[in-house]
């Protein structure tokens, strides 16, 4: 078992990572329970493997457990389950002091997290991160979002939660896309400042897909640690600290725009080709040695993640991608800055790239 604290100045708060978590999760949560009772939200996925064993853990300790389900899927992050969960908590009689509970993925993180930020003008909440991507990324940090027309995460705040609470065993009934998917987020703590870590990754990546829980913890252990730290160095992304987590998104956001942010992309599929890319871009631009990149791809590739963009199901042209890339929240005075890299472990943000030289890259990479 491993606390990690994210020391925010005003709220800090602790990461648990405790294997067999959830099987005793009455003790975990019963400080957060108000009169016997907890409120929180999942999805359906996830209520089928764990609302059963979570309820009886929490009756063990005079706990009921009242939950909001939500489908599977991005869909859920929208105006309408937004407001049907909000509407959901209000006739509970939610209170600011009570934890609301998200129990799931990054969906039910992100939609749970924002509808705490504002119900009653905000409420505390608790995570219980069900997938790996959430449990070493979105559940840590408090950004939280739903999507709307214009496009994803675009409605959003900044609320952290008052506690996460991570159980590697969960991992044992997550599908594998997911897993691996999860997997590239944890690749991508290596790449942006650790290279240790990276190598660490190349030497263990098969024991952590055959299950070896002892790597699992050591895995998300690292991640997580090295989150909060960034977390707590640059908690609403403004001096560039935090910035540095977005490595291989603005490729992979215009490749999941290309795939109309569907299943036939996941998130971290989509993150696993742009950092693939940024790495190398950041050859093509003279600033990388091409080994490093290859290192970068053939790692992601031996997990069974795209590093192309006919992998990545993307292969259009550069302007069309560049063009979505323009839709990217991080623009800011007709620029967008890129996460590049001088090499394993040496992310830097660039500012001034320009996005035709960008798209000319893009083209090339159809031919790989
Ligand atoms: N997933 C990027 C961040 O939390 O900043």
């Amino acid at each position: 078992m491993t606390r990690v604290s994210v020391d925010l100045a005003g709220a800090p708060y602790d990461i648990l990572i405790a294997p067999g978590a959830f099987d005793d999760i009455g003790t975990h949560l019963a400080g957060y329970a108000r009169a016997g009772r907890l409120i929180g939200v999942t999805d359906e996925g996830v209520a089928a493997h764990w609302l059963e064993p979570l309820k009886q853990g929490l009756a063990a300790c005079d706990i009921t457990l009242d939950l909001f389900t939500v489908p599977q899927g991005e869909g859920a992050k929208s105006w309408t389950w937004l407001e049907r969960l909000l509407d959901w908590l209000l006739d509970r009689g939610v209170e600011r002091g009570d934890h609301i509970l998200a129990l799931g993925g990054g969906v039910v993180g992100d939609l749970t997290g924002f509808a705490a930020a504002i119900a009653k003008r905000g409420c505390n909440f608790v995570q219980l991160p069900t997938s790996l991507l959430a449990q070493v990324d979105s559940s840590v940090g408090g950004k939280t979002a739903i999507n709307t027309g214009a496009g994803k995460n675009l409605v959003g705040a900044f609320h952290q939660p008052a506690f996460v609470l991570i159980d590697p065993k969960v991992l044992a009934t997550l599908p594998a896309r997911e897993l691996r998917a999860g997997w590239a987020e944890v690749v991508k703590y290596g790449l942006i400042d650790d290279a240790d870590f990276f190598a660490w990754c190349e030497d263990n990546r098969a024991a952590f897909f055959a299950g070896d829980l002892a790597i699992r913890q050591t895995a998300i252990e690292k991640a997580v640690r090295a989150k909060a730290r960034i977390v707590a160095e640059d908690e609403r992304e403004t001096t560039g600290v935090r910035a540095l987590l977005n490595l291989g998104h603005t490729f992979g956001h215009a490749l999941e725009a290309e795939t109309g942010f569907s299943k036939r992309l996941l998130h971290g599929e989509a993150v696993a080709a742009g950092m693939a890319l940024a790495f190398r871009y950041s050859v093509h631009r003279g600033e990388c040695p091409a080994e490093d990149a290859q290192r970068a791809a053939a790692l992601l590739s031996a997990s069974a993640l795209p590093v192309t963009l006919l992998e990545a199901d993307s292969d259009t042209d550069g302007a069309t991608l560049v063009d979505h890339m323009r839709h990217d929240k991080k623009m800011a005075g007709g620029t967008l800055p890129f996460l590049l890299a001088r090499g394993i472990g040496q992310t830097w943000l660039a500012k001034n790239v320009d996005l035709n030289d960008v798209a000319r890259f893009l083209d090339a990479e159809r031919a790989r």
